[in-house]
């Protein structure tokens, strides 16, 4: 009870300072590190409250026993630029790199967050039903939906919305939501992982493949690469200096998945958040910035950028170069196509600069070629009843080894 009102606490100071867009100048000082300090003291809260739950001695109160644990943890190299930081960056970095610091505690009942971002109703939840069955105690699932009031047929999916509030092709509240989802989901502290999902989306891999792939990678899976064309940096305004400099302003799909450390810092993140929610929309002095494409990769881009892989787990197909991608109908489901999307070893990016050109990288997991994604999307609702059928057949194929 006690550390349920905590965290409700904790996230009423996140929103406190994240909503207040347009006076950030009458901000002071003071606010700012009364803010920061809260947000430390919160996290110190939270980790007194719900200590890891393995065997695992080393956590924030212990200091002997945890130096063999420590040693293989990837140092955190946060970017620091040369010019000099501001007061409110400084803040902003030794949190941040305080809650990256915290050594990895898998907790024994360890689960996966799956965060579904929907209009209304979701209409793969029969396939998701098949993707979770048997694995009850590994998965939560929360739904966002921001239209209509979704009717589920999945169990799984019963009881699993969250408040929800209306969200905008492109706008910021596309990246509220995703936040909203992420808060609701850390509540639980057996939640490890978190996945980002569309109305969309469908599994690529069973259960079992996802887990093990998400779980012991120990980065997250957040897409960034650098677009040097209109649709990359030419989206970048200098209103956003000092913080997020030009050379720093990355791209990247929206949808990602996150370790727990990952979503914390995007709580207690106001400072880049708030020059995102203010510089970065469309029809900004005539150029058209879409946060929800920019704020997470240029994020940890700066802040982390060893602690991310690059590229996303959901497949999507740009080929076409049309202003949306490729939507697979009924027709196109086959076991070929299902097993094509598996077996691919390299991301694409298409940057927008006069090339155009189409920047490949090999998909490494924890230094291996591996299979790059997990999760497919822009399936039309009518693909269902193909991808059911095939779904034994083409997640039939060895875990990661
Ligand atoms: C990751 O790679 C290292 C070194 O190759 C290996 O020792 C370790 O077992 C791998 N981890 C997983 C989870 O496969
Ligand atoms: C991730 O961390 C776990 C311990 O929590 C470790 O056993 C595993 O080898 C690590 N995996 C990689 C890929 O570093
Ligand atoms: C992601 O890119 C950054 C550079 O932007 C690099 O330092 C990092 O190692 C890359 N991540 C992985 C997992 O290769
Ligand atoms: C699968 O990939 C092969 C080799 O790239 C290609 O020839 C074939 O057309 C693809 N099939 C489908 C259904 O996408
Ligand atoms: C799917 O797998 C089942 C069982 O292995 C098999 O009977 C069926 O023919 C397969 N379907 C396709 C389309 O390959």
């Amino acid at each position: 009870m006690k550390s349920a009102k905590a965290w409700h606490l904790g996230m009423k100071e996140v929103r406190l300072i994240t909503v207040a867009p347009r006076q950030r100048g009458q901000l002071k000082k003071p606010t700012w590190i009364l803010v920061l300090v809260t947000l430390v003291s919160f996290f110190l809260v939270c980790a007194y409250i719900y200590p890891p739950q393995n065997s695992a001695p080393c956590y924030l109160f212990t200091s002997n026993g945890c130096k063999a644990f420590q040693k293989w943890l990837p140092p955190v190299l946060i970017r620091e630029p040369s010019r000099e930081l501001t007061d409110d960056e400084i803040a902003s970095r030794v949190v941040i790199r305080d809650i990256l610091n915290i050594p990895l505690t898998i907790s024994v009942n360890a689960k996966i967050a799956f965060l579904f971002l929907t209009p209304g109703a979701l209409p793969f939840e029969m396939l998701w039903d098949k993707f979770f069955q048997g694995h009850e105690g590994m998965f939560s699932v929360y739904v966002h939906a921001s239209k209509d009031k979704p009717v589920h047929l999945s169990r799984y999916f019963i009881n699993r919305e969250i408040h929800s509030d209306t969200v905008e092709w492109g706008k910021i509240s596309m990246v509220e939501a995703e936040r909203r989802l992420l808060a609701n989901a850390l509540k639980d502290t057996d939640n490890q992982h978190f996945v980002l999902l569309s109305d969309s989306c469908i599994p690529l891999r069973d259960f079992n493949y996802v887990y093990n792939y998400l779980m012991s990678a120990n980065i997250s899976f957040i897409d960034c690469f650098e677009d040097l064309g209109v649709h990359g940096s030419g989206r970048y305004i200098e209103y956003m200096l000092p913080e997020v400099e030009k050379k720093d302003f990355r791209k990247g799909s929206q949808w990602f998945t996150m370790k727990r450390q990952h979503a914390i810092v995007v709580m207690a993140d106001s400072l880049y958040y708030t020059k995102f929610r203010n510089y970065c929309k469309p029809d900004m002095e005539g150029r058209n910035c879409y946060s929800d494409e920019h704020y997470l990769p240029t994020f940890f881009y700066m802040l982390d950028p060893t602690g991310i892989a690059n590229w996303s787990v959901t497949y999507v197909d740009w080929s076409e170069r049309k202003w949306h991608p490729r939507s697979y109908q009924a027709q196109d489901i086959t076991l070929q196509l299902m097993r094509n999307l598996t077996s691919i070893v390299e991301s694409a990016h298409i940057t927008s600069d006069e090339t155009s050109e189409t920047k490949t990288t090999p998909c490494l997991w924890n230094g291996t070629l591996q299979p790059c994604y997990l999760f497919g999307r822009k399936f039309l609702p009518e693909t269902l009843d193909n991808l059911i059928q095939l779904f034994p057949n083409y997640t039939s194929r060895g875990l990661v080894s």
